[in-house]
């Protein structure tokens, strides 16, 4: 820190202000003892207000709790983890294992518990659309399908959907079931998201149904562990990743809210897959069934470079967890099982995952001492304008270890797994993409009812939309389908 020189004050008889009091003692200090006294490096060069704003940013950090993540985080890289090993495809509940009536009785017995009021469905959409190349959140993203929908009123809808099934199945009004749905955000999206909902009217569903919470945030640090300031008066940061939902829960007590209200288990998923079936009754049913603390769904890999992270076991017999894909060794992503001919690390993560709310409490508190974060190098906006430095996150799936019993459920890619991660114009994962996958199996749907297409542009370039507020899954679309002709593209709605 420089601090100003007294003989500045007084030159050729003219006086100049006094020098800026120096930085609170007590903050100070406790800034150097972890290393972090950087922050105020240009204490003397800041106008009062910004001073003030320096110290209430520093204020608002937890320093030893940081301190701690950056030294367990910065100190983990490096050491060799315990090797992994590839979950075979016997511990796997199977797309092809799987009989109609066990899909029946799972799907019966989810819409039942869900009757009860005992699923709720929390979203993760605290992530910034960096790659989408959009700076409102990802939800708000309308794909381009006939209908125009944004990611947010396709869950929405598919929820009111679902709500309506399991009400029918229960012999009840519509509007006794009620799911509700829990939201996370970051800063970066909270207010946008919160607009997006009340100026569409939360797209039919009950305003205090809808439940919005927001995750942490965590400094960014250079190489060396020092926080990176992203003006002279405040430090850079960046939300804490999606596995800062289970501090968040807990510090917004949002578990003991779940619990008031009946709720017994949580289906959790990333906000840019355009297939998601949330609060998938047939999924619930499968895990009330296998009585786990934790499941997943899975898709096979589709090649070794997907972006995707893939379940394994860590060490011999070790307990399930994912490594992301950022965090695969090449070799292994492209490892092939001799046997099978399939990739040896084929069991890809779709961020669709079923806790029960015990295990959420268990975890909330077991996870938020596990110090050791991922780190992710990424450009960072700095006073010396993009550097090269490091975002600590944890992930939602490092839940899974501290799991006592989980379960894997395969579903098939063409169902259930349309990401939209990339701007279109990109090879993979982008909005158009999505959108085909979308139309291609609601054409599927709708021709199994008795439907018919015609169509301008070729097949493979167009389909029709089936509203979610019709079909959740392709059931009950004969009356609205069979014998009728379609012109492609369009949405099919009452
Ligand atoms: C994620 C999964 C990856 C999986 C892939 C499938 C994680 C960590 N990785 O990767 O294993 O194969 O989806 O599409 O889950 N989010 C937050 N807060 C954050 C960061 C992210 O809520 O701080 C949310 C995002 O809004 C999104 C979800 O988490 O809904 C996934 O995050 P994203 O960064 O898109 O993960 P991917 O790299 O695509």
């Amino acid at each position: 820190m420089r601090e100003p020189s007294p003989a500045v004050f007084e030159a050729n008889g003219v006086a100049f202000p006094p020098p800026p009091p120096p930085p609170p003692q007590s903050l100070l200090e406790r800034l150097k003892d972890y290393g972090q006294e950087d922050a105020f490096a240009l204490w003397y060069e800041l106008s009062p207000e910004e001073r003030d704003l320096l110290v209430k940013d520093i204020q608002s950090l937890d320093l030893s709790r940081i301190d701690r993540i950056i030294r367990c985080s910065l100190r983990s890289q490096g050491v060799p983890a315990a090797a992994i090993e590839a979950v075979p495809e016997s511990s796997v509940s199977t797309v092809e294992e799987r009989s109609i009536e066990e899909r029946e009785r799972w799907w019966k017995m989810g819409l039942k518990a869900i009757s009860h009021g005992n699923l709720a469905v929390l979203l993760l959409s605290g992530g910034q659309g960096t790659r989408l190349g959009s700076s409102d959140p990802k939800g708000c993203f309308n794909i381009g399908l006939p209908s125009g929908k944004s990611l947010f009123q396709l869950q929405a809808e598919r929820i009111l959907c679902v709500q309506r099934l399991a009400a029918h199945a229960a012999n009840e009004s519509s509007a006794s079931v009620q799911i509700h749905w829990y939201i996370m955000t970051s800063p970066f999206t909270d207010d946008a998201t919160r607009k997006f909902f009340e100026n569409h009217k939360y797209f039919g569903l009950e305003a205090e149904q809808v439940i919005f919470f927001q995750q942490g945030t965590i400094p960014c640090v250079s190489k060396n562990g020092r926080y990176i300031m992203e003006t002279p008066c405040r430090v850079a940061k960046a939300p804490d990743g999606n596995g800062g939902v289970y501090s968040a829960l807990k510090s917004t007590k949002l578990l003991e809210d779940m619990a008031s209200k009946g709720i017994k288990y949580i289906d959790c998923y990333g906000v840019d897959n355009a297939l998601v079936r949330v609060a998938d009754p047939t999924f619930l049913g499968y895990f009330i069934d296998k009585g786990v603390a934790a499941a997943a769904k899975v898709v096979r890999k589709a090649y070794p470079q997907e972006k995707v992270g893939v379940f394994v076991r860590r060490g011999k017999g070790g307990p399930l967890t994912v490594v992301e894909y950022s965090e695969l060794d090449p070799s292994l992503a492209s490892a092939v099982n001799q046997s099978t001919g399939r990739l040896r690390f084929c069991w890809s993560n779709v961020c669709l995952h079923m806790f029960t709310l015990d295990f959420l409490n268990q975890v909330a508190n077991g996870l938020e001492k596990d110090s050791v974060y991922h780190l992710a190098e990424k450009k960072i906006p700095s006073i010396h304008g993009y550097e090269m430095g490091l975002k600590l996150e944890q992930f939602i799936f490092d839940a899974f270890p501290y799991a006592p019993t989980t379960a894997l459920f395969e579903v098939l890619r063409e169902e259930e797994f349309a990401p939209v991660k990339n701007a279109n114009g990109s090879n993979y994962d982008t909005p158009d993409s999505a959108k085909l996958l979308v139309l291609r199996l609601h054409t599927r749907w709708v021709v199994a009812a008795g439907g018919f297409l015609t169509h301008s542009v070729p097949l493979y370039a167009t389909g029709v939309e089936v509203s979610p507020l019709c079909s959740y899954a392709g059931e009950n679309l004969e009356p609205i389908c069979r014998g009728r002709t379609f012109h492609a593209p369009c949405e099919i709605t009452f």
